[in-house]
């Protein structure tokens, strides 16, 4: 394989690097997710909207919605649910508008798009019931601030329900074995269904840019999370991760 994955990038520039990346795999994008993983992306989404509870009935925020797999799918399946999709690239918000129309009965006006950065949510404090997120930690270039707009923008009793790949103390074999498929197959899938190798091999080089599983869950009580938990998908290398605001 030609292009190689940045090895790491100041703030500004993996932000500006990784919302050019979206904007380029956009068209794609939903139709990798399901040749990588089978579809199963699918139900680890519906369990990320099923840990919100009841609070997934109220103003729920999706940070980095991308093509809005979970923004559309809450929208849709509760009938009180006000829910915005929030993104920083045009282009998978594009998608997400797309498949918000063709939606458009199941939802009507309670489904919104907003194109803004989740480390400066452009929304007033305690604005929200839960927020989501889904595949966007290995992205953001501040982690910790990602969970303190997460925080402030949810009033006390909010859920917040994050998604993605981690990585986990001591792997075990499967899990190893899980991960060698993430950096060897998937960046030579990418390429030929994407057309974006780079993209593909960055994939598995951000999962190396988060803290393990363990810090991640402290990073998220320091922000003002209560009952913080996790659990494991994907022979273990998908972590859902919950908490509610004190
Ligand atoms: C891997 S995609 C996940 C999309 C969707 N949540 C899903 O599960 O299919 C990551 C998304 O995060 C968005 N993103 C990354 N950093 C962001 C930031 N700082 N602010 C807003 N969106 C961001 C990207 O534009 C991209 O759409």
């Amino acid at each position: 394989m030609s292009q190689q994955p940045p090895a790491s990038n100041p703030p500004a520039d993996k932000a500006a690097m990784v919302e050019a990346m979206f904007d380029r795999i956009a068209r794609r994008y939903d139709l990798m997710n399901d040749v990588m993983t089978g579809g199963t992306h699918r139900l680890w989404k519906g369990a990320t909207l099923r840990a919100l509870g009841n609070r997934r009935h109220g103003n729920v925020l999706d940070v980095a919605t991308g093509t809005g797999d979970l923004a559309l799918t809450l929208a849709a399946t509760s009938r009180t649910a006000r829910v915005v999709g929030l993104d920083f690239s045009a282009q998978m918000l594009a998608r997400a508008n797309l498949r918000g129309h063709a939606t458009a009965a199941a939802h009507g006006d309670r489904l919104l798009w907003a194109r803004g950065d989740a480390l400066r949510l452009p929304f007033a404090d305690r604005s929200f019931s839960a927020t989501t997120s889904a595949f966007a930690l290995r992205n953001v270039a501040d982690l910790g601030q990602m969970f303190r707009e997460l925080a402030r923008v949810l009033g006390p009793g909010g859920r917040v329900a994050l998604l993605d790949l981690v990585p986990i103390p001591d792997p075990p074999l499967w899990t190893r074995l899980a991960q060698v498929h993430l950096r060897e197959v998937v960046p030579r899938v990418g390429a030929a269904i994407v057309g974006d190798a780079a993209a593909y091999l960055y994939l598995p080089a951000s999962v190396g840019s988060l803290p393990p599983l363990p810090t991640i869950l402290d990073m998220l009580t320091e922000a003002g999370f209560a009952d913080v938990r996790s659990r494991l998908f994907g022979l273990g290398t998908v972590a859902l991760i919950t908490g509610t605001r004190r």
